[in-house]
């Protein structure tokens, strides 16, 4: 099969892509000038590169081409950390209507599934710990969240039109993994983050994600449909700090560090000034603080598990304990 992956540089992408060559699909990946290939030189994909300049993130013209022969695309490309709103919404929403026009007037006619990979954050927080589903109405608290949104409901507007699929997953931990790596590190020096003990998260490993996108495009009355996809049950985030503690330190001694809100809040202050200073963006900022201080980021898969057979098969002990030894080996932690 002949695959399109836009974001295969990036953390989950650079996974897909590899799962993707495993099954000896084709794999064609949309990248920029500026993209850090580090995690695909061993896999034989193919590049497509994006000439415009970064500041205008379009689909070239010559995409179309490819796109025509396409069986599958992946829509992974998505900015997760940006100054501005305007950063958030070029690489979230412009870039997914430039892809779109570029597969409508492409007509690729073998093309069995777009699938657009979105986030628990486009939906919002949930009001307890049972958490929301698709009914639920989205109320995004971040310019993140906001124009994820923003870009469900561009494609949505091309649902008759293309066979498109959604997912939603809540955080992704994994290998390769910046977003989680600042918790793994702080226990590495001893600090256990503890929170308001209220706080739950669903979350989900990479490796399981990528399965369930493989999973989902092969069943064709998910065509239209929009899916949270997480592990069954939501963890206090206190118990995933113990997790982590037991597969970095082993019995080695910490300290705990207790978190407040106030806290939380005045030190995405200081890394936003910092970042600001520096000119590089940073994972932690006021918006970040903001998400961290809502108690339920929980959400309920039983769609997915009933319309599709989603499986997440990895216990979170296990994806932590491979998180931390892959951080080790490669020196992050
Ligand atoms: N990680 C999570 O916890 C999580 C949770 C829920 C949903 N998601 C979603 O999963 C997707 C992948 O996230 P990730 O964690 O893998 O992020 P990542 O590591 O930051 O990778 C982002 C990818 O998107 C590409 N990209 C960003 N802006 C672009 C633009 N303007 N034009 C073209 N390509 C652009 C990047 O290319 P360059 O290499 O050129 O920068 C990179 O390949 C995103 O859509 C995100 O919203 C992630």
């Amino acid at each position: 099969m002949k695959v399109l992956v836009t974001g295969a540089t990036g953390f989950v992408g650079s996974h897909l892509a590899e799962q993707l060559i495993n099954q000896n699909d084709q794999v064609f990946c949309l990248v920029r000038p500026t993209s850090n290939r580090r995690w695909l030189k061993h896999l034989p994909v193919k590049y497509i590169a994006d000439t415009h300049p970064p500041d205008r993130p379009s689909v070239r013209a010559g995409l179309k081409e490819v796109i025509t022969d396409m069986d599958y695309i992946y829509h992974l490309a998505g900015v997760i950390k940006a100054y501005s709103f305007e950063d958030y919404y070029r690489g979230n929403v412009q870039l997914t209507k430039d892809l779109i026009e570029a597969v409508t007037e492409a007509k690729p006619a073998r093309l069995k599934r777009f699938l657009h990979l979105s986030t628990l954050a486009a939906a919002g927080p949930a009001e307890s710990v049972s958490g929301i589903n698709e009914e639920t109405s989205c109320h995004p608290i971040t310019d993140y969240g906001k124009t994820k949104l923003e870009a469900e409901e561009v494609l949505r507007n091309y649902f008759e039109m293309v066979p498109i699929t959604i997912l939603r997953p809540p955080p992704v931990y994994g290998p390769r993994d910046e977003g989680l790596l600042v918790y793994f590190q702080a226990v590495s020096y001893g600090l256990l983050p503890r929170f308001n003990h209220r706080r739950y998260v669903s979350i989900i490993y990479v490796r399981d994600l990528v399965n369930a996108m493989l999973k989902v495009v092969q069943h064709p009355r998910c065509s239209g449909g929009t899916y949270f996809v997480a592990n069954e049950e939501p963890y206090a985030l206190n118990t995933l700090s113990d997790i982590i503690k037991n597969a970095v330190c082993n019995s080695r001694g910490v300290c705990s560090l207790p978190l407040p809100d106030m806290l939380i809040k005045g030190l995405g202050t200081v890394f936003e000034a910092v970042s600001g200073i520096r000119g590089k963006v940073t994972i932690f900022n006021r918006q970040k603080a903001l998400e961290l201080t809502q108690d339920y980021w929980v959400c309920r898969t039983d769609k997915a598990r009933k319309d599709w057979g989603l499986t997440t098969e990895t216990p979170l002990e296990k994806g932590i304990r491979e998180t931390a030894e892959w951080y080790r080996r490669n020196k992050w932690v």
